[in-house]
């Protein structure tokens, strides 16, 4: 079963794959999204260590002379996508959307490297990609930290990678938007509305990009002239990481200054991450930086600093709170608690269950000792793509398929941890 299903997998990869880059989905995302391709590429190394290195490499192609990465490439025209290239208004070379995405692509860079069975390859390329994914680190404290608090703001909720997340709910209400303006929505048209955003939230996000295109893009000024200002935990916890990663990545390969500069970096932003911590919740809390007050919100965003190297304590009772969650639902991890309020089981990031956040989570669980809980979660993925295929989500609580379908972060992520099984299978059996 488990081949069968790798295959499949691996099929939906290559059918996304557009030579250079893969699109995450065809119509609903028809080009390069950031941590999107991140992630496929940890699928992509177990067939083919080459492509996965040019995926993470054509992103980094197209990385802003501040150091900025963008979250959109669009490599080709495609009018099945709105907000397309001419919205966004960057006026770079391939055209490119201006704001960013979960900086993961350090972590997966290690990942790559430490895997990779072609070892002189491997560090050929790292080495390459080494300064261009530390200035993009660079990037995020001189721009979306200003006050160097060392930890950084997401100004638009599609920074997040959870869009519609209802942590974004009330610093969303603040950013004025014109009710009466109906975007051509394209997303509607492909998926069933029910599990998308709202219009009004659409509203919310076009009126950011056209304050931030009025502003040219200049990152010199758009945090500060944003009303959406958020600390997100969890985009937080994936920076904290990737520069620890980008640390002991440039130790291995003798690049000294970037080492001391990213461990210093995670260091720094790893205790500011405790002013984030929610002890009668048992997770992080988000900060809303305009009103100065902690989001009170029980989203997947709070349980994602495990993956960062947070204290054994903190990590304790994350699993707590995931065990809790257990009891709620059928399928781990909903992306907001069963119970919460806000929770709508098949609306994007209000509810449903995501395999790379999954991913993120079991990464942290492993490394902080949780193992058995990590395997029920790898257990519940793998379960959820037998009985619903390859979805962009799925309802926790029924497992039905949400969002596009044949998706390939979903696919990347099935390979990752068919593998892991079949390794710790292995392991015990020798
Ligand atoms: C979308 O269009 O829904 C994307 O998530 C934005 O990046």
């Amino acid at each position: 079963m488990s081949n069968e299903l790798i295959n499949r997998a691996i099929k939906i990869i290559e059918k996304n794959d557009f030579g250079t880059y893969t699109i995450p989905t065809e119509k609903l995302y028809p080009f390069q999204w950031n941590w999107d391709s991140c992630l496929v590429s940890l699928g992509i190394a177990h067939s083919n260590e080459d492509r996965a290195w040019t995926e993470i490499e054509t992103l980094f192609e197209h990385q802003w002379s501040d150091g900025m990465l963008p979250h959109i490439i669009f490599h080709e025209r495609d009018d099945g996508y709105f907000p397309g290239p001419e919205v966004w208004g960057t006026n770079t070379a391939v055209a490119t959307s201006g704001i960013s995405q979960p900086p993961i692509a350090g972590f997966v860079i290690y990942q790559l490297f430490k895997n990779a069975q072609d070892k002189s390859m491997a560090k050929e390329r790292a080495s390459k990609l080494l300064p261009l994914v530390a200035a993009w680190h660079d990037w995020f404290f001189e721009f979306r930290d200003p006050a160097s608090t060392g930890l950084v703001s997401i100004i638009h909720p599609w920074e997040s990678g959870r869009d519609n997340s209802s942590d974004w709910d009330e610093a969303l209400d603040r950013v004025p938007s014109n009710e009466l303006i109906n975007y051509p929505r394209k997303d509607t048209k492909h998926i069933n509305p029910i599990q998308r955003p709202t219009n009004k939230e659409y509203g919310k996000y076009m009126a950011l990009v056209e304050l931030f295109k009025k502003h040219k893009w200049n990152n010199k000024v758009l945090h500060d002239v944003s009303p959406f200002q958020v600390v997100d935990p969890g985009f937080n916890a994936i920076l904290i990481k990737s520069c620890f990663e980008i640390g002991c990545l440039a130790n291995e390969l003798g690049f000294s200054e970037i080492s001391e500069k990213s461990f210093s970096q995670s260091k720094k932003s790893l205790s500011a991450l405790e002013t984030l911590w929610n002890e009668s919740e048992g997770q992080y809390s988000c900060f809303d930086r305009k009103s100065k007050t902690l989001i009170k919100s029980h989203s997947i965003g709070c349980i994602l600093p495990i993956f960062a190297n947070i204290p054994k304590e903190r990590a304790d009772s994350i699993v707590s709170t995931i065990l809790k969650l257990e009891k709620e639902c059928k399928y781990l991890i909903p992306s907001h608690s069963p119970v919460a309020d806000k929770f709508d089981s098949s609306r994007y990031w209000r509810g449903p269950a995501w395999l790379i956040t999954n991913y993120i989570t079991i990464i942290g669980l492993k490394q902080s000792n949780n193992s058995k809980l990590a395997e029920r979660i790898i257990n519940d993925s793998i379960t959820l793509v037998e009985k619903s295929g390859f979805a962009e989500y799925y309802d926790p609580i029924t497992g039905d398929p949400c969002g596009g379908k044949t998706f390939s972060w979903t696919a990347a992520m099935v390979i990752v941890f068919l593998k892991y099984k079949s390794n710790t299978m292995l392991q015990r059996d020798s």
